[in-house]
């Protein structure tokens, strides 16, 4: 359709659309949620909180923490047709696929309306309600998921606890200390929005076409799998195991970037001199560091991001010091990814949301660099054939 105009290859650097949900500076190295810097709110809120302030716009009142509370328990436990989908799963599903499926199981049975697909899009109303059962629903799918490929029994959820707390009950069946739940809410916090990355930017394109939430979260979670996004936290991992202890970490380093390895948990798009999140996630790693007495990982931690940064001067991402933090609280590597997810479904609905509410069908253009035009003329396949 056009042959002349410059490509933006990954939509580098090219702006869409406004929103009001987040801001990122890399200017600054600064990421505000409605107006609020991230490193605050995770310092001082509980993940409940920060959902609500990304849905609604504002920090919730006590009665409206409360209430969400309150909605948040009535949907926690693990829906039977949820776990029986999962069920059906072999074990060596990827937990991304499963929580997939799971979230697909919930959508097909949410049906609502008159069924048609013009009523897919749903209400402001109706998309804040789903979007608070998915986020009530994800921990108890993500901690079954890790269970049950240990071996072990679900575990119920407990409405004494909070959101985090209580996700952490489910997944490992006991109470975590202080220090895990908070640096747990912390990482909540710090992926749960971060404006138009490829996975939200996907659910904003499946929004647009006024397919119903449900869809824009199934899309979303497909683009938040590869390692070049969301996957890259667990194959951070996948790294501090190949290289053992911190010095062994010149010598991979040296044969890593000689295969032109991309170094997961490094480099950004839109951040270049780092990203505004790590600090806060690192303070949150050095806490459970000193919790559980693992000064090894602290040392290989820090000897390949001044190895890496020295070299490439290409700086962590969120997903750098996840990876370790995960690990340490007891998470499964390949369990890392599923978290991310629920946490950013505040996120991607909340855009859902924004999108619904001044929508435009998102369909970019092309430029043509195919074969030119030609004729069937004369050709034809044997008749045989046909
Ligand atoms: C997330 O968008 C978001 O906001 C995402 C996210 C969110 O909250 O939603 O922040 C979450 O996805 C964080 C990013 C997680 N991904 C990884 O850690 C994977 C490793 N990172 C790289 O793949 C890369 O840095 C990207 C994909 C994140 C960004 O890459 P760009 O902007 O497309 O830049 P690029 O790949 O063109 O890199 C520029 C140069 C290249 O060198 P040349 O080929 O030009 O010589 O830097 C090099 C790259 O090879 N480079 C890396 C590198 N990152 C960039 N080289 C080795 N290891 C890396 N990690």
């Amino acid at each position: 359709e056009h042959s002349t105009v410059q490509i933006q290859k990954g939509l580098a650097g090219v702006v869409a659309d406004t929103t009001a949900i987040s801001k990122v500076n890399p200017e600054t190295n600064s990421l505000l949620y409605r107006g609020y810097p991230v490193q605050e709110l995770a310092a001082t809120q509980p993940f409940e909180a920060v959902a609500y302030l990304l849905w609604n716009g504002e920090l919730p009142s006590d009665e409206q923490l409360a209430e969400l509370r309150a909605e948040e328990r009535r949907h926690r436990a693990l829906a039977d047709n949820v776990r029986a989908a999962i069920d059906l799963l072999p074990l060596s599903a990827h937990p991304m696929d499963e929580v997939r499926t799971a979230v697909s199981v919930i959508g097909a049975s949410d049906v609502s309306g008159s069924g048609s697909v013009l009523d897919a899009a749903g209400s402001p109303e109706e998309n804040l309600a789903r979007s608070v059962r998915l986020y009530a629903a994800l921990p108890a799918i993500v901690a079954y998921g890790q269970r049950r490929r240990r071996g072990e029994q679900l575990v119920e959820p407990r409405d004494d606890l909070d959101y985090a707390a209580n996700f952490l009950w489910m997944t490992f069946g006991e109470e975590a200390d202080a220090v895990v739940v908070d640096a747990f809410n912390r990482s909540m916090t710090l992926y749960a929005e971060h404006s138009f990355n490829a996975s939200t930017f996907t659910a904003r394109v499946i929004t647009s076409t006024l397919s119903d939430l449900y869809s824009a979260v199934v899309g979303a979670i497909g683009a938040l799998k590869g390692p070049l996004h969301g996957g890259a936290n667990e194959a951070v991992m996948h790294i501090f195991d190949e290289i053992g202890e911190a010095d062994k970490v010149v010598a991979w380093l040296d044969e890593a970037l000689a295969e032109k390895r991309k170094i997961m948990g490094f480099g950004h798009r839109v951040y270049k001199r780092g990203d505004s999140r790590v600090p806060t996630m690192k303070a949150a790693l050095d806490t459970l560091v000193e919790h559980y007495d693992r000064p090894d990982v602290a040392a290989l931690y820090d000897a390949l991001e001044s190895e890496f940064v020295s070299r490439k001067g290409i700086y962590p991402n969120l997903d750098y010091p996840s990876g370790p933090a995960y690990n340490l609280i007891g998470f499964d590597t390949l369990t890392f990814t599923p978290l991310f997810i629920a946490s950013r479904v505040t996120g991607w609905t909340a855009h859902v949301m924004e999108q619904t509410a001044s929508n435009a069908l998102i369909r970019p253009l092309s430029a043509y660099n195919g074969v030119d035009e030609r004729h069937i003329d004369g050709y034809v396949p044997d008749a045989e054939a046909l």
